[in-house]
């Protein structure tokens, strides 16, 4: 089996390759950050116009592995919810080409479903299956989700962000201290050179919900800016990153412990934070519990989680007949998973 996977949901343009055990064939991604980085974040038109430009390119440099004389293709996987209008639509217009010309049977994917499969990808040597039941942390630059996971299909939405996603918060911080864009890896690295300081920022609780809140966050980093000039972008970068970090592990492990789930998995581009990576993976191993990491060069956006969440979508026979639509606002709950 041959599965292609393609993604347009946002700023990477992005297709790869997997067969039926979710090997990688092939892995291509454009990213776009050259052309959003001037304005500190994603321009919707120039993404949509960047997708169409390049989208054919993507694909067939994806699609070549195939090899020329027979190209075979079983199924294309292509990323229709949630996003950018413009984004989707560019990308279910090729999916839909790329099957026509394969003879390939169309599969609508949730892009954020693809993040957590991405935590099973292992490359060339095929897929490290995730151990249900688990609480998922899916946490990238548009998103922050906690999910209590029985399976592929079977997850339920505990909380999510009220405002800022916390990628979202990690570029507004960015921003705010001129590091430019995409701000987690620049306000990660800047972080590293702090060494001690007394700054202290509010750890958004949302005391008794699952959900979070981070534009309180970047808002008390903007006024403690304005109200201390002098004080070193390291520093605000390290107590930033800590305030996420407390965040994010602690509503995690709380809810792995409530829901009583042996596993733990985070996926999404904030899933590349090292210290976010430390702190779960070393409160996950004193609790007796396995932390599932999305590995780095899967974390951004890209094809190989849409083909293998597709892959997943086809081996429960949850296909569907009929036209593909795109979901701009698309939720877990409406995309089959049990409330
Ligand atoms: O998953 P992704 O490519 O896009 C969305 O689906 O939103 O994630 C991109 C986000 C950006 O906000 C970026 O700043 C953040 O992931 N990010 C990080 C790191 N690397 C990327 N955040 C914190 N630490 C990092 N090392
Ligand atoms: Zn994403």
């Amino acid at each position: 089996m041959r599965i292609l996977g393609l993604e347009t949901t946002c700023d990477e343009t992005a297709a790869a390759v997997i067969d039926g055990d979710g090997a990688l064939l092939s892995n291509v991604v454009f990213s776009q950050i050259d052309i959003h980085k001037k304005y500190n974040g994603v321009v919707p038109e120039l993404a949509s116009r960047a997708h169409a430009q390049r989208v054919g390119e993507v694909l067939e440099e994806a699609v070549a592995c195939l090899g020329r004389e027979r190209p075979s293709l079983d199924y294309v996987a292509f990323a229709n919810g949630p996003g950018l209008p413009g984004a989707l639509l560019v990308g279910k217009i090729a999916a839909e080409a790329a099957a026509r010309l394969y003879g390939a049977k169309l599969v609508g994917v949730n892009h954020l479903e693809g993040h957590l499969a991405a935590c099973e990808l292992s490359g060339e040597k095929g897929v490290d299956p995730l151990p249900f039941p688990l609480v998922a942390l899916v946490v990238s630059g548009g998103h922050t989700e906690l999910w209590l996971c029985k399976g592929y299909g079977d997850c339920r939405v505990l909380g999510r962000t009220r405002d800022d996603a916390a990628g979202e918060a990690f570029d507004k911080v960015a921003k705010l201290l001129g590091l430019g864009y995409p701000g987690g890896p620049v306000v990660e690295k800047t972080a590293k050179l702090s060494t001690s300081s007394d700054i202290r920022f509010p750890r958004p609780a949302m005391k008794g919900t699952w959900e979070f809140s981070f534009s309180g966050l970047k808002t008390s980093v903007s006024y403690f800016m304005r109200d201390n000039p002098s004080a070193r972008p390291e520093d605000i970068c390290a107590e930033f990153q800590r305030a996420v970090v407390d965040t994010l592990a602690g509503k995690l492990m709380l809810a792995a412990r409530k829901y009583g789930v042996k596993c733990v998995a985070v996926g999404g581009g904030v899933a590349a934070n090292g210290p976010l990576r430390e702190r779960i993976a070393s409160e996950a191993a004193r609790a007796g519990m396995t932390a599932r990491f999305v590995e780095r060069r899967f974390c951004t956006d890209n094809g190989a989680m849409i083909a293998l969440a597709g892959l997943h979508k086809i081996r429960a026979g949850r296909l569907t007949d009929g036209p593909i639509r795109i979901n701009p606002e698309m939720r877990v709950s409406r995309w089959g998973i049990a409330k």
